[in-house]
């Protein structure tokens, strides 16, 4: 790994080098123990090879990840993901085979191939087949499993942009790929399918209305540890997740009167309108968002960024409807208002790791 201080390399995929140079140089950094950042669909992701344990604890180091959180393996087929685990059910066929490669993350239980720290020490392992070309391309010219997170600091909002990674880990790492702007914008759905009914452990871009026609009904995973110090059934479910360094705080409705009351006491604001162009000027930076689920999702991480960008102090969301379509939007989004005192709780790890 680099040390702090020192440039990550950035390699563009389709610039002037040849694609598959560049995949080459990236995969071999991967298979030498280094981190690799590369765009998937949902956002980009910091990868290591998932069998070498010393490679997975530089991805915890580099993010400020608490040891007890695990990380997904990403492979390259379908074929490749039932050596991984120890019980390949029918329902992981079948949502495997309708919905990768893409955003659906399965949790089952693990393989002893897979080392401990992946799956911070739990007996189940999250797998996914990533859509997105070079993760493709990278995974498979590796010819390993490739741990990822998302490549932002522990608890922070998740890259979809290549300056994304690098504000929050250049230096950190050995290499990034800059493949533009991901599509998705948002994490992958996280199903444990170890147990049944299968349990959503966070909702995401492929939809429980997607799932259950598939495996049957699916229930939404409770929102914290049985007891204090137990591994967490997910900690995508931690309250304060995806969070940007501003306070964020969701309104339903208008959020013009909250804006102009914020500002009035000297707040620098941020405000995030859904889709109406606000009318006055109310002192405050706006952004206007898309009113298509997706079209949301593909921004929202941006927009955030950005506000952390112009240092204000206070963001203004106004949430979108309380429908199933918006279903991990506006988790996102809870989890990014909640307070820091519960994250705090959640987590034995400082504010801004
Ligand atoms: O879209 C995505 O899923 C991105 C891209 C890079 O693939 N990755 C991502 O990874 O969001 P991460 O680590 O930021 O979020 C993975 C979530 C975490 O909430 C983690 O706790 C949960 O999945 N997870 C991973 N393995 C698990 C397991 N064995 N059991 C329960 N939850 C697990
Ligand atoms: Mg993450």
């Amino acid at each position: 790994m680099k040390r702090a201080g020192r440039r990550t390399t950035v390699l563009k995929v389709g610039g002037d080098r040849s694609e598959v140079d560049v995949i080459d140089r990236a995969a071999q950094v991967l298979t030498c123990g280094g981190l690799v950042a590369f765009p998937t669909e949902t956002v980009y992701g910091l990868g290591a090879n998932a069998l070498d344990p010393t490679a997975v604890r530089r991805i915890f180091e580099a993010k400020g990840r608490p040891a007890r959180n695990p990380l997904i393996v990403h492979v390259a087929s379908v074929a490749a993901a039932p050596a991984f685990v120890s019980e390949w059910p029918p329902e992981a066929t079948a949502l495997a085979e309708r919905f990768w490669p893409g955003p659906l993350t399965l949790v089952l239980p693990k393989a002893d191939t897979v080392p401990d720290v992946v799956t911070a020490g739990g007996p189940t392992v999250g797998i996914r087949m990533p859509a997105h070309p070079i993760a493709a391309a990278l995974i498979e010219a590796a010819g390993v499993p490739v741990a990822a997170p998302s490549a932002n600091r522990s608890s922070r909002v998740s890259p979809t942009r290549v300056e994304h990674v690098l504000k929050a880990l250049d230096g950190r790492i050995d290499l990034v790929l800059d493949g533009g702007p991901t599509a998705g914008g948002i994490e992958s759905t996280v199903l444990d399918v170890s147990v049944r009914p299968a349990r959503l452990l966070r909702p995401g871009p492929v939809t429980p209305a997607q799932i259950e026609p598939i495996i049957g009904a699916v229930v939404r995973a409770a929102e914290t540890p049985t007891s204090p110090g137990a591994p967490l059934g997910s900690p995508g479910l931690l309250k304060r997740h995806y969070a940007p360094r501003a306070r964020l705080e969701c309104v339903t409705g208008s959020g013009e009167a909250r804006t102009r009351e914020l500002v009035q006491t000297g707040r620098r604001v941020g405000w995030v309108a859904f889709g109406r162009p606000p009318c006055g000027e109310a002192g405050a930076t706006t952004i206007v968002m898309p009113t298509q689920p997706d079209a949301y999702a593909a921004r929202l991480y941006a927009a955030l960024h950005e506000l952390d960008d112009t240092h204000v102090d206070w963001i203004v969301v106004e949430l979108p409807p309380d429908e199933p379509a918006w279903l991990a939007v506006r988790d996102r989004l809870r989890r990014a208002a909640a307070p820091d005192t519960q994250r705090a709780n959640d987590l034995d790890a400082p504010e801004h790791t």
